[in-house]
């Protein structure tokens, strides 16, 4: 029998740190040995690859389990080491989060997946905390693939910090990362051809995808209920992120939310426009001022308006 390979993130794999697998990459339906156990990657070729827009290597599928401590042992460094560069630092837990949310797209049944991005979410909260530069260094990678899971990483890192910066607690928090993460996990019970619907302005859509994109919210909410091990303050953030203060929002329509509701749902607003719909980021925040007047507390408006600016995102 022939060996299985399976895909992963270029982004994870770190310069200078010995492998604990061997590295394939694809050549014309081909894999070839990269680099073999014990070895590292050069710095240099990394770049090379990740430019050439390799987004990703191969492994045997045995060694899965391998690759997740090396992941792990990636994760921890860059939340303790001191000395990693920034950009690594976002780069790492950026690769893990995209793992882990990917993986919860593609098997929506999987504890692994999901304490997988819970310890994502803990990594972002860890990078984020005391550091004003971290969220630039995040928003810099900009998407190799989907956008969807950029915006996942994105939208989560942005509430963090708003919610870090209010003060608001621990556990609080830990429920924004991980429903930030998982806000669209409900794409994955959706038909392919309305996936695209979540990199188009809402205006463009027809009736019938207005209908079935306001249905992913709570395609969500049943996905992560099936785990039955999701907080609930998790499951409420993940219902509630398409909600607006007005009433106007899906998929009930209603007029309250909680802080952390509230944070979500604006960040996912804001990062909306700028990753999904690529817009440019001071535009966005002044659209969100004059277009979400209503939806959301002026307060929270300014404050993420005032945190753009400080962690010089606009
Ligand atoms: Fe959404």
């Amino acid at each position: 029998m022939g060996v299985e390979y399976s895909p992963i993130r270029v982004s994870t794999i770190k310069p200078q740190k010995k492998l604990t697998f061997d590295l394939h990459i694809r050549f014309k339906e081909q894999f070839l040995l990269y680099l073999k156990v014990g070895e590292a990657v050069d710095r240099d070729k990394l770049k090379k690859l990740k430019k050439q827009k390799v987004a990703r290597f191969f492994i045997d599928s045995n060694d899965e389990e391998k690759y997740q401590h090396y992941l792990d042992d990636l994760l921890d460094a860059a939340v303790t080491d001191k000395n990693m560069a920034a950009s690594d630092r976002a780069d790492i837990v950026s690769g893990a989060a995209k793992n882990a949310v990917e993986e919860m797209r593609e098997n929506p049944s999987s504890k692994k997946a999901y304490k997988a991005t819970e310890k994502a979410s803990k990594g972002i909260i860890d990078v984020v905390k005391n550091n004003p530069e971290m969220l630039k260094e995040l928003f810099k990678i900009k998407s190799e693939e989907d956008v969807t899971l950029q915006t996942a990483v994105n939208t989560s890192s942005l509430a963090v910090r708003m919610a870090q910066l209010k003060g608001m607690s621990e556990e609080e928090i830990e429920a924004i990362s991980t429903g930030g993460l998982l806000r669209d996990v409900g794409i994955t019970k959706m038909d392919k051809k309305y996936q695209e619907l979540f990199s188009k302005p809402l205006e463009t859509f027809t009736n019938i995808e207005l209908k079935i994109y306001k249905t992913h919210p709570q395609l969500g909410v049943k996905v992560l209920e099936e785990l039955e091990t999701v907080p609930q303050e998790v499951l409420s953030i993940v219902h509630t992120h398409e909600e607006k203060l007005s009433g106007m929002g899906f998929p009930r329509g209603i007029k309250k939310m909680s802080p952390s509701e509230e944070i979500v749902s604006l960040c996912s607003s804001y990062d909306r426009l700028v990753t999904c719909l690529d817009g440019d980021p001071k535009e966005a925040i002044k659209t969100i001022g004059i277009d979400e007047l209503g939806n959301y507390n002026l307060d929270n408006i300014t404050f993420l308006k005032k945190m753009l600016k400080d962690d010089g995102l606009i």
